[in-house]
């Protein structure tokens, strides 16, 4: 394809600082963007853009980077509403639900694992996100989590082994065995289909020293580190994390100051996953006091059939928005620019020039209006580079 003009753009959001009115989120009033089919080539204001062959009128219309989703588990069969209804009726969230979706995964044909992931990511896609990661950990078992690392392979670059999600049922009375098998077998085998690791490092599934065996294996093996941590209390996997230099801490609704400074001292991304405080009517972590303190913070939608089946980025903006006291521009950012920090990708989560050309045209005047109108159909047409 040759350059594409997208012109008559009311408000570019570009998250490059360098462009437009200085701040973080480098946005212009009345731009223009030009694109090809892998990158952003140029941007300016639209009186001034030049001839393309092609063009598409904004119509005075917001323009946002597409979002980064760096923390989902697409890949799932079943489905545990009972769960959520217990929940609602105070019932709380501990993880034990994990088994559940276990035994209808390891149920499921491959055929049908692929249509549901096809369905989710479709759906994530139409809200507008250009990138998602992708975790395993629904089968803990050899053959099982290589099968859905291979699926999730079909959907994203971004795959994450997710072996020690739970000890499953047949380990439970040797929960040392399933460690051993997960670092001694499970890792060599899976990690030429991913990019990363994680660990739910957490009460009910891996302590510190379990996880931080088994991360520093993955590490060996070429993979990099992510951790769910501190998400149903102060577990320590936020100071495990980055001790080990982990690209994303995610979760963190559990941090103590110890935490904050030190999350803000390092290269370690807090990634906020507020469908999960929803869906498990859980308090939201403080995403004001984590920004305050001074840490790097992401926004994900965390989709999974236990505690967020969350498709919309839009919707995760609003919670941050209406519960975690972000600003809308910081939740804004913290969903694009964030998420690619919390996969360590500078390609994507901005329009600077030489970026991927991941466009988010919304039907609205301005960016605002993602978490002004909850579950309106803010979302107008998505533009995805070419992988
Ligand atoms: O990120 N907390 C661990 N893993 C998922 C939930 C998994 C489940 O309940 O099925 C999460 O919240
Ligand atoms: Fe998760």
């Amino acid at each position: 394809m040759s350059a594409r003009l997208i012109f008559n753009i009311g408000e570019l959001t570009t998250n490059d600082p360098t462009l437009g009115d200085g701040s973080v989120l480098g946005r212009l009033r009345d731009a223009a963007l030009v694109v090809d089919e892998t990158k952003v080539l140029w941007v300016g204001e639209s009186a001034k853009a030049p001839d393309c062959d092609e063009s598409i009128d904004a119509d005075g219309a917001a323009v946002v980077p597409g979002f980064v989703d760096s923390h989902t588990h697409l890949v799932f069969a079943g489905e545990r509403s009972d769960e959520f209804e217990a929940r609602m009726a105070g019932t709380p969230y501990d993880g034990g639900g994990i088994a559940r979706t276990v035994a209808a995964t390891r149920e499921a044909s491959r055929l049908e694992l692929i249509t549901q992931t096809a369905k989710r990511a479709r759906e994530l896609q139409a809200g507008g996100v250009t990138t998602m990661e992708i975790k395993s950990g629904y089968e803990l078992t050899l053959r099982g989590e290589e099968r859905l690392l291979e699926i999730a392979r079909e959907f994203t670059d971004e795959v994450t082994f997710l072996g020690a999600h739970v000890v499953p049922h047949e380990f439970a009375h040797d929960r040392r065995a399933y460690v051993e098998l997960v670092i001694n077998q499970m890792l060599e085998r899976c990690a030429p289909l991913a990019r990363w690791a994680d660990v739910f490092c957490e009460r009910g599934a891996f302590d510190v020293d379990e996880a931080r065996e088994i991360l520093l294996q993955a590490r060996n093996l070429g993979l990099g580190l992510r951790v769910h941590g501190n998400q149903l209390g102060d577990s320590g996997g936020v100071a495990l994390a980055i001790e080990l230099d982990a690209a994303s801490v995610d979760h963190c609704t559990f941090v103590n100051d110890d935490d904050l400074e030190a999350l803000a001292a390092s290269r370690t991304v807090a990634t906020l996953l507020p469908g999960a405080e929803f869906c498990t009517r859980s308090s939201y972590p403080s995403g004001r006091r984590m920004l305050d303190a001074g840490a790097t913070v992401a926004l994900a939608t965390d989709c999974n059939p236990g505690t967020s089946y969350v498709t919309s980025m839009a919707f995760v903006i609003a919670l941050a928005v209406r519960e975690m006291a972000m600003t809308v521009d910081e939740a804004l950012w913290a969903a694009t620019r964030g998420g690619a920090l919390a996969l360590r990708r500078d390609d994507i989560g901005h329009l600077g020039v030489g970026a991927r050309a991941d466009v988010v045209l919304l039907d609205a005047p301005r960016a605002a209006h993602l978490a002004y109108r909850p579950c309106g159909a803010v979302v107008g047409r998505t533009l995805r580079a070419l992988r």
